[in-house]
């Protein structure tokens, strides 16, 4: 896994996080054997956390995968009172895993799946969103941020996973494709409209309100 802190970090930082439901754990399990992406405990209370204080209910997720990250949205939105979060990927099986477990979680009320690409998906909705969370293919990270600006709100979130890679936005010999995407995506949201900063915890975890 993209952790950038060490391994005793990781796990106290994760140990600060309420415990949570089992299928939650199941899917941590899963994520940790099959290495499989997820944003984690530590980044998954953030996102909670953050979608609780700006009273979010809408949320728009691009590139989402069976669930994870999506559940700690869906939470919070049930909370706020109710409303929608987009789970948008590519891959339907992902979706079909999505779906029965935030049946069993009980958020699924909230939930509507899109199989596309997110970017697209995102231009064709109706806006605005309170929150935006973006974990789609590097690359295609800066090509996303004027669709994302469009739909969301005026004093919304968007909030972008893996933004510290692996520390290889550091490595000024690492020009590849998604390196770029990641330090270019880090240029345009370092300035105005937005109110940034970049949380180093896993993979870093970039928070920018749009003032
Ligand atoms: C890093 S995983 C998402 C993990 C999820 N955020 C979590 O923490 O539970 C990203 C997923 O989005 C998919 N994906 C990447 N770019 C996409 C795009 N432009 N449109 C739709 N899906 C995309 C990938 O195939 C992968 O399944």
């Amino acid at each position: 896994m993209p952790d950038v802190l060490d391994a005793p970090l990781t796990g106290y930082l994760d140990s600060l996080v309420p415990e949570r439901h089992a299928e939650l754990q199941a899917m941590e399990a899963y994520a940790a054997t099959h290495d499989f992406p997820i944003v984690g405990p530590a980044c998954a209370y953030v996102c909670y956390q953050i979608a609780r204080m700006v009273g979010a209910r809408r949320v728009f997720e691009l590139g989402s995968g069976y669930g994870y990250s999506t559940a700690s949205f869906a939470r919070a939105v049930q909370e706020n009172g109710g409303g929608e979060v987009h789970h948008v990927v590519w891959d339907k099986d992902l979706s079909q895993k999505a779906r029965g477990h935030l049946a069993v979680l009980g958020l699924d009320d909230v939930v509507q799946y899109h199989v596309a690409e997110a970017v697209a998906t995102l231009r064709e909705a109706a806006g605005p969103f309170d929150l935006i969370f973006n974990d789609i293919t590097k690359k295609d990270y800066p090509a996303s941020l004027p669709v994302i600006d469009a739909k969301l709100r005026q004093g919304g979130v968007l909030i972008v996973d893996n933004m510290l890679w692996s520390r290889r936005v550091l490595d000024g010999a690492d020009q590849s494709d998604d390196t770029k995407g990641v330090r270019e995506l880090t240029r345009l949201l370092t300035q105005p409209p937005w109110v940034t900063s970049l949380i180093p915890i896993r993979d870093g975890l970039l928070v920018a309100l749009k003032s």
